[in-house]
């Protein structure tokens, strides 16, 4: 692969430097459009609201809100970064957990707020007349590695479905009349019936907990979570099969309790970004060591998924296909975690030579931070052809300046 998003990799390459997070805007709209298109088939009362965490690139984040997006946040800088991209209040959501007063006052500024306890009610700021949602935790959640489950008994996430009713019972007290309901058990997620599971957990216990209060929640929110292929072999969510069952499953469940099916809230994060992101980075040096090592410009600092979950990133490199046998890719940090993959099939590689990492949209850029003296790369977004710089490099007086007093 030498082109991404009609921009040749090699002149990317040399004009803005590696290590460097590539976008291909095409393929942005086009997940966009894709999840959106499912739902508006089967489920058309249903809203998007990226979740910015997976990549909050201000100019991405742009890009994503043009295809009629909201936006779901997680933290304060996150409700700037949504409004900065012009995203109106009534579509920024804020789901944190263990929130503090300064993060729900941040949040008070979102149309909704999905809180992780019945303790956070007390920290809202008073006036708060958005929507108030509580995070159940359903007792099973399922993501591509035990690091990204977010339901069930190990999750820290939300309350028991057992103490939701306590909980909007005392946001009813408290004065509060606008109301959802919200759950994210996993990331990563291929299966679709896993999301209509959730949602029948949702809309079942919905029914039990707003029935006894006289109220109507005006969302349901099934979070995020869905997967897309890592590896060759993967096969892709199968987003009709998905957004049909939801569907079906909301209506019976609706019917069940004879109440219309409200409004469907959505989080991607990942199908969104996820494999219209690439990591180029060059070979710095090849050690005929114990193995053959491929040392890279970038490092678990730079891309962290495969040293903090075990997660595969497809490698090529670029105007170089044939394997010529085995090889561990690893970066310059100081750590022995610092390995990208263990023993693939990999072509000769010389020092200069481009390696490019796959669907690395998602959680990459977002979660690079400077260690061992390595900054945070720059970003570049491909549109048609034209690349435009989106973040640059951090440079080293950048670093120093924060530690003038
Ligand atoms: N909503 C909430 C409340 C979330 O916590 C998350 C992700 C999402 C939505 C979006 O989930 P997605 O659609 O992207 O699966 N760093 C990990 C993923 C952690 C997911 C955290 N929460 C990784 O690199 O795989």
């Amino acid at each position: 692969m030498n082109m991404i998003g009609g921009c040749d990799l090699r002149d990317i390459a040399n004009r803005f430097g590696t290590p460097l997070y590539l976008y291909d805007a095409a393929r942005i709209e086009r997940n966009c459009h894709a999840l959106r298109d499912a739902f508006n088939a089967h489920y058309p009362a249903t809203d998007i609201f990226y979740a910015v965490k997976a990549n909050g690139n201000p100019h991405l984040l742009r890009l994503i809100a043009s295809c009629g997006t909201g936006a779901d946040c997680a933290a304060p800088l996150e409700v700037t970064l949504a409004e900065r991209a012009g995203i109106p209040r009534e579509k920024i959501m804020y789901t944190g957990n263990y929130e503090s007063r300064d993060d729900l006052a941040a949040a008070a500024r979102c149309g909704a707020v999905n809180l992780d306890d019945i303790t956070a009610i007390g920290k809202l700021p008073a006036g708060f007349d958005g929507i108030l949602s509580f995070r159940i935790n359903p007792g099973e959640g399922g993501g591509s590695h035990p690091g990204i489950v977010t339901g069930g008994p190990d999750a820290k996430f939300g309350i028991p479905i057992e103490s939701a009713p306590a909980a909007y019972r005392l946001a009813v007290d408290r004065g509060f009349t606008r109301f959802g309901i919200h759950l994210m058990a996993g990331s990563n997620n291929r299966d679709p019936l896993f999301f209509a599971r959730m949602a029948a957990i949702l809309c079942h216990s919905a029914a039990d907990i707003f029935r006894p209060l006289g109220i109507l929640p005006e969302y349901f929110d099934i979070g995020g979570g869905f997967g897309i292929p890592y590896a060759e072999d993967e096969t892709p969510l199968d987003l009709d099969a998905m957004a049909r069952a939801v569907a079906a499953t909301l209506a019976l469940c609706a019917s069940q309790h004879g109440v219309t099916p409200p409004r469907l809230r959505i989080e991607p994060g990942r199908f969104i970004v996820g494999d219209a992101g690439y990591l180029l980075a060059r070979v710095t040096a090849v050690k005929k060591g114990l193995r053959r090592f491929v040392g890279l410009d970038a490092g678990m600092n730079t891309l962290i998924r495969p040293a903090l979950y075990g997660s595969h990133h497809r490698v090529t490199v670029v105007g170089k296909e044939t394997p010529a046998g085995m090889a561990t890719l690893c970066g310059r940090i100081c750590e022995n975690t610092d390995i990208f993959a263990a023993d693939i099939p990999f072509p000769a590689v010389t020092e200069g030579d481009i390696v490019l990492f796959h669907d690395a949209g998602a959680y990459c850029a977002s979660m690079a931070f400077p260690y061992n003296g390595r900054l945070r790369p720059a970003e570049v977004l491909c549109d048609n052809g034209k690349p435009f710089r989106i973040a640059r490099a951090e440079n080293e007086a950048e670093f120093m300046e924060r530690y003038e007093a």
